[in-house]
């Protein structure tokens, strides 16, 4: 089958490119390779994908109407679609809310309307956020919980992306399924992530900014389990009466405190942080935890990397890629 990866430079969307190469599938990856963080990160998951014979890489916005229904015209062959391309990240919704509205609401149109059009496709699946269940304050975060109420920009065009799916799948019957992602993290990771941000500072000798003073719990999902949750997702569209579309969610099933995976890096690492204590930030959430019975019910999706596992490898990985020393 030929799947279409967006966002293919990106962390997660690198890291799915290689899992479907090494399975033998065809793999056409877009991304726009926008400068959010350092581009020269894309660049480099982009050059390791375009080793393989079976990846074809191009640039494109997701949101050019036209570029994309080229695309789909010249690839019928494509059978499945897994659309990770988004501007990411809470934080910066509150400085640049139009880049949201533009990739995540505007290009994810684009895409449902590519659907609409290409025959062969068999399953579109496509990120979602836990950012979605917003303040709710009842743990773990099930499916089934309320997500009307967003605290962050970015959060509310991930909650359109599920709507605008829905309705998609409900008018024109295309097989679709969204996946709420609970703070991925591990080798190719985003700097502007909390992993990557901290080791950056421990290593620099800076303090490390801690939100919240600390009292922060999230459900750290390792890379590798994430992967083999989207590939399995996308081998199973959706079928039956009605809209073809669900919505899972997908992390590791366990809520850490900040403090010990902040401990876990420094051991990783060789070295104490300094931590600089800080008041929550406006569009945080202070705790996400996936209830991920649904997921595991339907696709048999177990989570295996706890955070004692996947911080060492990433650490690993940032030393190599940094070309540092590894005592
Ligand atoms: N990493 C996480 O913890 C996490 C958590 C929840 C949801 N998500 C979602 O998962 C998906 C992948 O996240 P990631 O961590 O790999 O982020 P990422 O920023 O590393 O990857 C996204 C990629 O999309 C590309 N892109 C952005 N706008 C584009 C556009 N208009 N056209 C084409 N390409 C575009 C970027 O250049 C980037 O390479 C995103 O939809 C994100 O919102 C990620």
């Amino acid at each position: 089958m030929t799947v279409l990866v967006t966002g293919a430079a990106g962390f997660i969307g690198y890291h799915v490119s290689e899992a479907l190469l090494a399975r033998g599938e065809r793999v056409i990856g877009v991304d726009i390779l926008n400068d959010y963080y350092d581009v020269n990160l894309k660049f480099a998951r982009r050059d390791r994908l375009m080793r393989h014979d079976a990846f074809e890489f191009i640039k494109i916005d997701i949101g050019d109407r036209e570029a994309m229904n080229a695309l789909a015209a010249a690839n019928p062959d494509i059978t499945t679609i897994i659309h990770l391309a988004a501007q990411a990240g809470v934080r910066y919704s509150l400085e640049n809310p139009f880049a949201y509205i533009e990739s995540n609401v505007i290009g994810h149109l684009v895409m449902l309307e590519m659907c609409r059009n290409m025959k062969g496709l068999e399953h579109f699946v496509y990120a979602s956020s836990s950012s979605v269940y917003g303040g709710n304050t009842k743990l773990p975060f099930s499916v089934d919980d309320p997500t009307d109420t967003p605290v962050s920009i970015y959060a509310a065009t991930k909650k359109m992306d599920e709507l605008m799916s829905h309705s998609y799948s409900h008018l024109f019957g295309i097989p679709a399924t969204g996946l709420r992602f609970f703070t991925v993290y591990g080798p190719w990771g985003r700097p502007d992530m909390a992993a990557y941000i901290f080791l950056d500072a421990i290593f620099a000798g800076r303090p490390i900014p801690v939100f919240n003073n600390g009292e922060m719990m999230r459900d750290f999902t390792f890379v590798d389990d994430i992967v083999k949750g989207i590939l399995a997702v996308a081998d199973g569209p959706p079928s039956g009466d009605g809209a073809p579309h669900r919505v899972f969610n997908i992390g590791n099933n366990r809520s850490e405190p900040l403090m010990r995976f902040i401990e876990m890096i420094e051991k990783a690492a060789g070295r104490k942080a300094e931590i600089d204590f800080q008041p929550m930030q406006p569009g945080d959430v202070p705790a996400t935890y996936a209830d991920i019975s649904a997921i595991q019910n339907e696709f048999g999706f177990e989570p295996s990397t706890s955070i004692d596992e996947g911080i060492p490898r990433f650490v690993e990985w940032y030393r190599e890629y940094h070309g540092m020393d590894r005592n």
